[in-house]
């Protein structure tokens, strides 16, 4: 299969919409990562995406859908709370778990009586779903395991002559991917952190609750339980105290010959004069937005990342450390 990178117009937005709607994959630009998407309610065609990605079958995937749908054709029972923060939060990159109608695929969702809804910002992604108009149940286009694509490249190195079709909307704004917000309980919780923080959404609901799974409590979140975000390479990860261990680190495995280098924010790169270095930023959002081209980038480059923790924590740092940890630590 042959696999096309078009800028979202209205010819390839017409032909995205025919992919779609006869059962095929189209990756599609949002603003946190380029998704992987095939309509809902079309079971053979979800079941696809799993296959073409080698995802785990309990994974559930999220549902996106354009500004004007109408989510109460897919859901129900939706608390007061979670319609401020969809208010607030979306379009964004915010996915809120609320309780499914059963109108959608179960194999959406694994199983599980919920949905997660998100509502993209990105331009090119609400012309995709209003061109199609109809729910796209979409992963991060990757193959699993592997850094989430924040460009059309990514993509295509990734997933070339596996789908027909991937519209181009430049390289995402965002970086990591979005919030996941169980709405079904009292208040909400968190299930897997990201741009829009806890004390965001505390602001608006007024509380806000981290999941955090207990050895042997079954996960809420089944996709929290797998190796993540990985690049191609041998990885590293030390805390920003150890950062000094991280240099040496760095110097001793270079002067063995290993191709090696520090990925870091500005200032620990400038503290130590290192040559071969990845910068991650300054802040909490250009970590993000740098972190998956950096991960690809090093992969592509190097044999060893040697990544050091930001200084800062909470907030955003909250979501770049959980996928940090899980792309080089362990
Ligand atoms: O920003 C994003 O969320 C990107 C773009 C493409 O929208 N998508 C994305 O999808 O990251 P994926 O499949 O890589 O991650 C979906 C996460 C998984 O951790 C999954 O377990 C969780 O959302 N999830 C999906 N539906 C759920 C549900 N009904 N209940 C609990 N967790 C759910
Ligand atoms: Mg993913």
């Amino acid at each position: 299969m042959d696999t096309k990178i078009l800028k979202p117009d209205d010819e390839s937005l017409a032909e995205a919409k025919r992919i779609i709607e006869g059962g095929g994959l189209v990756a599609f630009p949002t603003e946190t990562v380029y998704g992987l998407g095939a309509n809902a309610f079309n079971e053979d065609a979800v079941k696809s995406i799993y296959l073409v990605k080698g995802r785990p079958q309990d994974n559930p995937l999220i549902v996106h859908v354009h500004k004007g749908y109408d989510i109460t054709r897919i859901v129900c029972d939706i608390p007061d709370y979670a319609l401020k923060l969809a208010e607030k939060f979306q379009p964004g990159p915010l996915t809120i778990v609320l309780k499914s109608k059963g109108t959608v695929s179960p194999v959406v969702s694994c199983g599980l009586d919920t949905i997660g809804i998100r509502v993209p910002s990105h331009e090119g992604a609400q012309r995709f779903l209003k061109a199609v108009d109809l729910p796209i149940a979409a992963p991060s286009a990757n193959v699993s395991k592997h850094v989430s694509p924040v460009t059309a490249q990514h993509v295509y190195a990734d997933l070339n002559g596996k789908i027909p079709l991937i519209l181009d909307g430049g390289k995402c704004s965002g970086g990591i991917e979005s919030t996941v917000l169980d709405c079904t309980g009292e208040i909400p919780c968190i299930l897997r952190s990201g741009l829009i923080t806890r004390e965001m959404i505390a602001e608006v609901a007024g509380d806000c609750g981290v999941f955090v799974p207990k050895a042997g409590e079954k996960v809420r979140s089944p996709g929290m339980k797998y190796k993540h975000y990985s690049p191609n390479c041998r990885t590293m990860l030390f805390t920003y105290e150890e950062r000094a261990k991280a240099v040496e680190e760095y110097i001793a495995q270079s002067s063995a010959g290993v191709k090696a280098c520090l990925m870091c924010e500005n200032s620990v790169a400038k503290e130590f004069d290192v040559k071969d270095v990845l910068l991650l930023g300054e802040n909490g959002e250009q970590f993000a937005a740098n972190l998956y081209d950096k991960l690809r980038e090093g992969e592509r480059c190097y044999e060893l990342i040697i990544a050091v923790a930001p200084n800062e924590r909470g907030g955003v740092m909250a979501g770049v450390m959980n996928r940090l940890t899980k792309a080089c630590g362990g």
